[in-house]
């Protein structure tokens, strides 16, 4: 049963409000060591399950996550998309902005500084969703059939080319990445980044094993630009390939990217 308009508007404010605290809560967990920067967003969906999304800087700079393609990436790769709400620990920005209007399969009823709703009647915030996948050893066949699997989860309008990748943490915490894509290029997210991004997202930690799976391509290693980020985020990961049929190929995460750039001494001047 709908309530009065009234009502519907001061219960919507409301809920706005508790996520709006949880995102502020949330952004502690921000990974931002060259700016300090504390950032986040929660995604509320439709059973009033949240998700978070946490700024993840890069050395290069322009690797660097929003939240909000953090988060959105994240729901992908857990096969959740039933958006009610976005809601951000400060005023969006103006990439944050296109990113969302722009969003496919999206009618944002209300688009404002630090919400978005796609329907004015949201539901009670709940408990937080967990991204973890069932932990089967750290088998590494295992693991890349599990990236198989997961890139059936792909958002790929543009490329029609999935990318799965699972990471297990020394805990043996197992969490899915997918590529996620947009109209505008530059804001697409590829599937590793996505699940160290997550990794962050959650306070998870100590990255032990990357498993990455190409299907259309059984050879297909990790980018240039997800070596930068993997060799910053998870720097003792074993990155494993998953090869079709032939047994999954490894390198170290040390040897992804030789000389790569550190950033060293623009995080020292940071802290
Ligand atoms: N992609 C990944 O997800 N990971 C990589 O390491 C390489 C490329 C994605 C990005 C884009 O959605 C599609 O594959 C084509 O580049």
């Amino acid at each position: 049963m709908l309530l009065p308009t009234s009502k519907r508007v001061i219960q919507e404010k409301d809920t706005i409000s508790i996520l709006r605290d949880l995102a502020v809560t949330a952004a502690a967990r921000s990974y931002s060591p060259y700016t300090g920067l504390q950032q986040a967003v929660v995604v509320l969906l439709e059973d009033g399950a949240t998700v978070p999304g946490v700024r993840v800087e890069n050395a290069s700079f322009s690797l660097t996550i929003s939240p909000l393609i953090n988060a959105v990436s994240t729901l992908h790769a857990i096969g959740r998309v039933d958006i009610c709400a976005i809601v951000s620990s400060v005023p969006f920005n103006r990439s944050d902005m296109t990113y969302a209007a722009s969003m496919p399969n999206f009618e944002w009823k209300s688009f404002t500084t630090d919400a978005l709703t796609t329907t004015h009647d949201l539901p009670d915030p709940r408990e937080v969703l967990s991204p973890l996948l069932p932990d089967w050893g750290d088998d590494p066949a295992s693991g890349a059939r599990e990236a198989r699997e997961i890139s059936e989860l792909a958002h790929i309008p543009e490329s029609d080319f999935p990318v799965g990748c699972v990471v297990r943490t020394k805990k043996g915490h197992h969490l899915p990445g997918v590529n996620v894509e947009h109209p505008d290029w530059s804001q697409i997210l590829c599937a590793e980044r996505n699940v160290l991004s997550t990794v962050v997202s959650y306070g998870f930690s100590d990255i032990q094993q990357i498993f990455v799976s190409c299907p259309k391509e059984p050879g297909g290693t990790p980018c240039g630009a997800c070596r930068q980020v993997i060799l910053e985020l998870a720097p003792d990961a074993t990155v494993w390939m998953d090869r079709g049929n032939e047994p999954p190929g490894s390198m170290r995460a040390s040897e992804l990217l030789p000389g790569h750039f550190t950033g060293d001494i623009l995080r020292k001047r940071a802290e």
